[in-house]
C-alpha cells in the first residue's frame, strides 16, 4: 500500500473531502498504486497503453480497443438506483434500499486492486461557470487505464477543477473496479455485476465491466442518473438524455435551439452532427451543442428555459456512419483526432478499422482483418456472416473535433430553449413529426414514447418497448414524480418551447424500406417545426398534433416517392385507437401521476374516438 497521503501532496490535490474519499477506497480496494490524472497526462496514458497492449494504432492520433466480448453495452438489468427513501422505487429505476447495496458493492470491490494503480479522475460535468456547476464536480476511481483514456475524452478532467469547490465535499463519488471479466457470468442467473447509483448519497458504485456506459462513470452515471436526482431533489433543473442543436437561418440572421430525446442509437448523435440538406445547404447551418446529455432549468433573469451539454466528447456509434450518411462524424474522427474505436474490425498489418455501413461491403482482401472478438476473419467459416464490428461499436472523441460544433458551446450560460423533441424506431404509426403545443400534451407525449429495442444496451432488438423521453434506463426517482418534475420546471418559463414528436424510421410494411430516407433530411421537419412556433405556417389540426402540409415542408432538392411521401404525413387512426389502450396500461403502473397528464392522455383518446 502506497502512503496515500503522500500521493495527493506530490499530485497537488488538497481538497481534504477528496483526499479522505481517496483514501478509503484506496483502503477497502488494496490499491498498490494510486495515480491522480489530468488531461495533461494524455499523451503519456496513451503511451502506456500502447506498449501495455491495451489499445493498438489506428492511424495517426487514432487508436483500437476492444471491451471483454460480453461486454459491449450498457447493463440496465444489473442497473440500480439505491436511496435510503422507499418512495423513490418507480417502475424503471430498479430501486433497492442502499443500506442493502452499499454493503455489497464495498465486499465486490473489496481486494480487488492489489497489485493494480488506481487512478483518481477529478472532472467536471458542465462548462466551468455553468450556473449548475455545484451539480457537476465528481471524481471517478477505476482501475482501468482505458477508461481513464476514455473520461479524459468524455469530461473536463483535472486537478483544479477539485482543489476549490465552493463546497468541497459536495462532488459525486464514484468508483469504479473492473473485476475479472472472464468470471463475472454475464447474463446468467449467477451474474457478479453491478452498477449501482445510491443517489442521496452521491455515490456511485459500478463493479464488474469496462465497456463506456458502464464504466464512464461522469458520463451516464453522474451527467444522467445522478444529475436527474438531484435536479429533482434540489427543483432546480432536468437531466435528460437529450441531443441539443442550434438551427441558424443565414438569410434572416434568426437562431433556433431545439433539444429532444431518442432512446440509445436512435439517431441523436446524426442529428447533432447533421449538415444542411441537398438544397437547402446555402441557407441553414446546424451547429451542435450536444449529443447524449442535456440540463436544462430557466434562467430567473429572462424566465427563459435554458439548455446545456455536460459533457466533453461524443461517444458515438460506428454503425452505419459512412460519407453520406455523416461526413461529420467521419472528420471528427480523421488523423490526429486523438479518436478512440471501441468493438470495431481491426486490421493488425495495416491498422485501419472498419464497421458495417462504412463502406457497401467489407474489404474484399481479408488479409490482418480481425473482428470485433479479435478473431481472424480469414479463420471464419464461409457461412459466417455475422457482423465484424459490434452493432454497438463505437467512437470516442472530443468535441473540439466535432467539425460543427457551436462557436458558443463552452459559454457557461447555456443556450434558450425553442423546441423539445421526442423520437424513436418506430416502424409504423408515429408520422415525420407531429407538434405539440400544450405543456401537459408534449410531456405525456414524452412519457409515452416507444420504440424498439436497440443494440446499445443488451436485449432483444426489434421489440417495441416504451422509454419516458428516452429516459428508461436512466430513470433516478419515480415516474409521477418525474413527470411533475418536468411540468414544474418548464412550465416555470415565461416562453413556452414547443414539443414535437418525430419518426426517421418509418417503413414500408411490404419491403421494409425506410419510408424517409433521414439523416440530413431530417433538418426539414425541424424547420417546419420553428416556423410553426413562430407562427409562419399552420400545418394540419390532427387528434395527436399539428402536422406539415406537403406544401409547408421545405422539399428543396430532394427526391422523395410520392406514396412515402403521403405516408409520412398522415395518421393510422385504428392504430392510434389500438396505441392509446397500450398507453392506458403503461401508464397506470406510475404512482402520482399528475392529473394532467391523465387530461392530456383522456383529451387525445377523445380526439381519436371522433376520428
Ligand atoms: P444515438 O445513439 O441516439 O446517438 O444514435 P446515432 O446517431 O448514433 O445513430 C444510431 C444508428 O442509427 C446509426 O447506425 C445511424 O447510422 C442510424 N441513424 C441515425 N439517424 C438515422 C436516420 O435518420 N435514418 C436512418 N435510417 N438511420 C439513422
Ligand atoms: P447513445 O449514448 O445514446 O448515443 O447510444 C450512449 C448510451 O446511451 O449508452
Ligand atoms: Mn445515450
Ligand atoms: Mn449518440
Amino acid at each position: 500500500m502506497p502512503d496515500v497521503e503522500d500521493v495527493l501532496d506530490a499530485a497537488g490535490l488538497r481538497n481534504e473531502a477528496v483526499r479522505a474519499y481517496v483514501a478509503h477506497w484506496a483502503g477497502v480496494t488494496g490499491a498498490e498504486r494510486i495515480e491522480v490524472v489530468s488531461a495533461a497526462d494524455d499523451a503519456r496514458l496513451v503511451r502506456e497503453a500502447l506498449d501495455a497492449g491495451e489499445i493498438e494504432p489506428a492511424g495517426e492520433g487514432r487508436y483500437y480497443s476492444r471491451s471483454y466480448y460480453k461486454d459491449t453495452a450498457r447493463s440496465e438489468e444489473r442497473t440500480v438506483v439505491a436511496t435510503s427513501n422507499p418512495s423513490d422505487k418507480g417502475v424503471y429505476n430498479n430501486w433497492r434500499p442502499s443500506e442493502e447495496m452499499k454493503p455489497l458493492l464495498e465486499d465486490k470491490m473489496r481486494g480487488q486492486l492489489a497489485g493494480k494503480t488506481m487512478y483518481v479522475i477529478p472532472y467536471l460535468m458542465s462548462p466551468p461557470g455553468s450556473p449548475l456547476e455545484k451539480y457537476a464536480a465528481g471524481v471517478e476511481l477505476t482501475d482501468n487505464r482505458t477508461v481513464v483514456l476514455h473520461m479524459i475524452r468524455m469530461a473536463r478532467v483535472g486537478i483544479d477543477l477539485i482543489n476549490e469547490l465552493a463546497e468541497p465535499d459536495h462532488f459525486v463519488r464514484a468508483v469504479h473496479v473492473t473485476g475479472d471479466l472472464p468470471n463475472l457470468g454475464q447474463g446468467t442467473a449467477d451474474d457478479q455485476r453491478w452498477f449501482v447509483t445510491v443517489a442521496d448519497e452521491r455515490t456511485i458504485l459500478h463493479y464488474g465491466s469496462s465497456y463506456g456506459g458502464n464504466a464512464l462513470l461522469g458520463k451516464i452515471a453522474h451527467g444522467l442518473r445522478q444529475a436527474a436526482y438531484d435536479g429533482w431533489a434540489s427543483r432546480d433543473f432536468l437531466s435528460e438524455q437529450f441531443m441539443l442543436i442550434g438551427i441558424t437561418d443565414k438569410q434572416t440572421g434568426k437562431k433556433w435551439h431545439v433539444c429532444g430525446g431518442f432512446p440509445s442509437a436512435s439517431g441523436k448523435t446524426n442529428l447533432a452532427m447533421m449538415l444542411a440538406p441537398e438544397g437547402l445547404g446555402d441557407r441553414y447551418h446546424v451547429s451542435f451543442y450536444g449529443d447524449d446529455i442535456a440540463w436544462l432549468w430557466v434562467d430567473p433573469s429572462d424566465g427563459r428555459l435554458y439548455g446545456m451539454n455536460p459533457e466533453f466528447g461524443v461517444f458515438g456509434v460506428a454503425k452505419d456512419t459512412n460519407e453520406r450518411t455523416n461526413p461529420t462524424a467521419l472528420e471528427s474522427v480523421a488523423e490526429r483526432t486523438e479518436v478512440l474505436f471501441t468493438n470495431v474490425a481491426y486490421n493488425t498489418d495495416t491498422h485501419e478499422v472498419w464497421w458495417e455501413g462504412k463502406t457497401p461491403a467489407p474489404p474484399s482482401d481479408v488479409t490482418g482483418w480481425h473482428d470485433w472478438k479479435g478473431e481472424k476473419i480469414s479463420d471464419r467459416s464461409a457461412r459466417d456472416d455475422s457482423p465484424w464490428a459490434h452493432p454497438n461499436s463505437r467512437f470516442t472523441t472530443t468535441l473540439a473535433n466535432v467539425p460543427n460544433v457551436a462557436e458558443d458551446f463552452e459559454d457557461p450560460k447555456g443556450v434558450p430553449i425553442d423546441g423539445i423533441i421526442f423520437g424513436g424506431r418506430t416502424s409504423d404509426r408515429e408520422p415525420l413529426v407531429r407538434a405539440i403545443t400544450d405543456l401537459a400534451e408534449g410531456v405525456y407525449d414524452g412519457l409515452t414514447l416507444g420504440a424498439e429495442a436497440t443494440f446499445a444496451a443488451e436485449g432483444v432488438d426489434g421489440q417495441l418497448r416504451y422509454d419516458p423521453m428516452s429516459m428508461r434506463p436512466f430513470m433516478a426517482y419515480a415516474e409521477g414524480d418525474y413527470a411533475e418534475h418536468w411540468l414544474r420546471i418548464v412550465g416555470a418559463a415565461t416562453e413556452q418551447p414547443i414539443f414535437a414528436h418525430v419518426n426517421w424510421f418509418q417503413k414500408d410494411p411490404d419491403d421494409g424500406h425506410f419510408l424517409w430516407p433521414g439523416y440530413r433530411d431530417n433538418l426539414r421537419p425541424l424547420l417546419w417545426l420553428m416556423q410553426l412556433k413562430d407562427g409562419e405556417v399552420t400545418g394540419r389540426r390532427t387528434p395527436v398534433g399539428i402536422l406539415p402540409t406537403e406544401e409547408e415542408l421545405d422539399l428543396t432538392g430532394m427526391d422523395v416517392p410520392q406514396e412515402d411521401l403521403d405516408r409520412v404525413l398522415s395518421i393510422d387512426v385504428d392504430r392510434w385507437r389500438q396505441e392509446m389502450g397500450f398507453r392506458e396500461e403503461h401508464l397506470q403502473q406510475f404512482d402520482r401521476l399528475p392529473e394532467s397528464i391523465w387530461e392530456a392522455h383522456r383529451r387525445v383518446t377523445a380526439a381519436l374516438e371522433e376520428g
